[in-house]
């Protein structure tokens, strides 16, 4: 028998009459009264085909032994199905094929998961899905994200080709640079005691691309960084990688304005705005407590400080006389709140640094209840409430720390009150800019400041004097995310491209002129030879497409991603392997006593 002549999503009534063959996986079997119905379904779709023992009595007998998952050939003549019996969720819900012939090509054990569930329904647990993750990904629900990432690809292709880029592949095995997250290492076998690094993205190829003239630059990247994991964060991901020469932040961002237009808006088919607004990275933190803002609903931050510290409450005296602030919201309509809620919302702002919540009731009159009222007089609890612009029905709510405390989490508060009140809209999409990013963070842990994108990022030329005489806590840099309903999906910079510049930066970042030469002497010496100035950006794949399908999670887009201890439950990996392996590569393993 011929394999097939049409796919399992292709049959319409005009095929009626038709004598076909199709191929597929069993997907549900029902037996009614003798009339056997299977669902058969293939990457294309779903098709009724029915095995009726009065048309054809041995073809029924060998349907009878069918169970879910099984892999036939059947051929059969399309029918228009009977008045009633019809399935408009279906594509091809109109017919069904009466079936003459069939063959099993693959029989199948009883499945682990369900494949025909519908997503909702699927709760096993994710190391069970990742185990099966074949038969995971058979589940037309996440088929379809690879789907549609591949479509998206095709795009992606096209644009950069279209715009004269040059798609240039780089290495896999690099040298281990330090800045940024922790490397995958890999030790050599030819050079005993040495490692190679995988890259954590082509960030240092790409500028030398740039300075071997190839002028524009792309790569679908493979990257690779060992961190603790989120659900937007996989160990391996990929990044639509750019890097472009005589550029300035708006010709990069300008570039993806389009980008957007044009590949995002043609793979989803909506309009998005033709020049994406952009905020700058202090606003963000005041206004939505995070760089990357979810502008899907309004819920403003304001900053209270002073009102606060007029007060007589203790918690936000002591927090501003200690330099600290406190940021406020009004949480519309959330005057019915219970105790219960307010103790949980504690609690979670707890898990973001806040010492604490103060909550106020503005009820009717506009008159504002709260427990800590001993503390404030009547004008200032109108000016708490005029500054945050509640109004009768709402609930305020306040949180007093370290400046940077303070905001994140009211940022996550102001979060959590959206999903509350149901406002995070699965089918807005807001796009915004990010920029003026601080070109240095102070890190506490590690008791120095730290190049807050990374350390190749240039400083806003009208910065650069500022940081050059040693004040860093100001200076702002040249770099920019691209932001889309509060997940980041991309991020760049225009680069240093004078080597005295990014020496300065390197120094100013703790790293002596030895470590530089050792770290990264290659990258250094390149600019010696005359570097254009250029800049560039990377789009994370996995998060655009996931964010852009409202989903939260990567996973469901990546075809073998690794659980939350970075492990495959599927292949096992990573796994031990043979002491002869390990002496090859002049490794000796000490796991230390248990
Ligand atoms: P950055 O580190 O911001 O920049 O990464 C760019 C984008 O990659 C995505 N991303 C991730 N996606 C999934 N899992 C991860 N672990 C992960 N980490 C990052 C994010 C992010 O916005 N070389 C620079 C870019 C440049 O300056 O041109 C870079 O890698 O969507
Ligand atoms: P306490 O003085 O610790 O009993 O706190 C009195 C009230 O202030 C409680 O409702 C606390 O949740 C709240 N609170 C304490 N610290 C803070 C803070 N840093 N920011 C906001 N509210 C706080």
């Amino acid at each position: 028998m011929k394999k097939r002549t049409h796919n399992c999503g292709a049959l319409r009534l005009e095929n009626v009459g038709e004598k076909v063959t199709l191929s597929g996986w069993v997907d549900r079997r029902r037996d009614l009264g003798g009339v056997i119905f299977v669902d058969l379904r293939d990457k294309y779709g779903k098709t009724q085909v029915v095995f009726d023992p009065e048309r054809n009595a041995e073809v029924h007998k060998i349907a009878d032994q069918l169970r879910n998952e099984y892999v036939i050939t059947v051929c059969g003549e399309v029918q228009k199905r009977p008045e009633g019996m019809t399935n408009d969720k279906l594509a091809t819900g109109q017919i069904d094929v009466k079936i003459d012939e069939i063959e099993i090509l693959n029989a199948s054990e009883n499945p682990p998961l369900a494949i025909n569930d519908p997503k909702e329904e699927c709760k096993e647990n994710d190391d069970l899905r990742l185990r099966y993750r074949y038969l995971d990904l058979r589940r037309p629900w996440i088929q379809k994200n690879l789907i549609l990432k591949s479509k998206f690809l095709k795009e992606v292709y096209a644009f950069f080709y279209d715009n004269e880029f040059e798609n240039v592949e780089t290495p896999v095995l690099c040298k281990s640079t330090p800045e940024g997250a922790r490397d995958y290492l890999v030790p050599s076998r030819v050079n005993a005691g040495k490692f190679y690094a995988l890259p954590q993205s082509p960030q240092q190829y790409k500028q030398l691309l740039m300075i071997a003239g190839m002028d524009r630059y792309f790569q679908v990247a493979k990257c690779f960084r060992d961190e603790d994991l989120r659900a937007d964060r996989q160990p391996e991901f990929t990044q639509i990688d750019v890097e472009m020469s005589f550029v300035e932040q708006d010709d990069v961002m300008g570039l993806f304005d389009k980008f957007v237009t044009e590949v995002l808006g043609k793979v989803w088919n909506f309009e998005p705005p033709k020049n994406i607004r952009r905020m700058q990275y202090a606003e963000a933190m005041l206004k939505y407590g995070s760089d990357k803002p979810d502008l899907r609903f309004d819920l403003e931050i304001h900053d209270v400080s002073e009102i606060g510290a007029q007060s007589e409450f203790g918690v936000f005296k002591n927090v501003v006389n200690a330099g600290g602030k406190i940021r406020g919201i009004a949480a519309k309509g959330c005057l019915d709140f219970t105790r219960k809620q307010i103790d949980d919302l504690t609690n979670y702002v707890g898990r973001y640094g806040a010492k604490g919540l103060v909550w106020m009731r503005v009820k009717e009159n506009n008159e504002v209840e709260t427990q800590v009222g001993k503390f404030f007089t009547t004008e200032q609890l109108n000016a708490l409430r005029d500054a945050v612009h509640a109004e009768n029905g709402d609930m305020m709510f306040f949180i007093a720390g370290p400046e940077k405390t303070a905001a994140t989490a009211m940022g996550q508060l102001r979060l959590e009150i959206a999903r509350i009140k149901g406002l995070l809209d699965p089918n807005r999409r807001e796009f915004v800019w990010i920029t003026e990013f601080p070109m240095f963070e102070y890190s506490e842990t590690e008791g120095r400041y730290m190049a807050m994108h990374h350390p190749f990022t240039s400083p806003m030329p009208e910065h650069l004097e500022m940081m050059l005489s040693g004040n860093l806590k100001d200076c702002k840099a040249q770099a920019y995310d691209l932001v889309l309903n509060g997940v980041e999906i991309g991020g760049g910079s225009i680069r240093i491209h004078n080597p005295e510049v990014q020496e300065k930066v390197f120094r100013l970042l703790g790293l002596t002129e030895e470590q530089v030469q050792e770290k990264f002497g290659f990258f250094v010496d390149a600019f010696k030879f005359g570097a254009p100035p250029h800049g560039g950006l990377a789009f994370g794949l996995d998060r655009i497409v996931a964010t852009m399908e409202g989903q939260e999670s990567i996973r469901d887009f990546i075809a073998f991603p690794k659980n939350t201890s970075a492990s495959s439950p599927m292949d096992q990996s990573p796994s031990e392997v043979d002491l002869q392996q390990l002496q090859d590569i002049h490794i000796s393993v000490n796991l230390g006593k248990k």
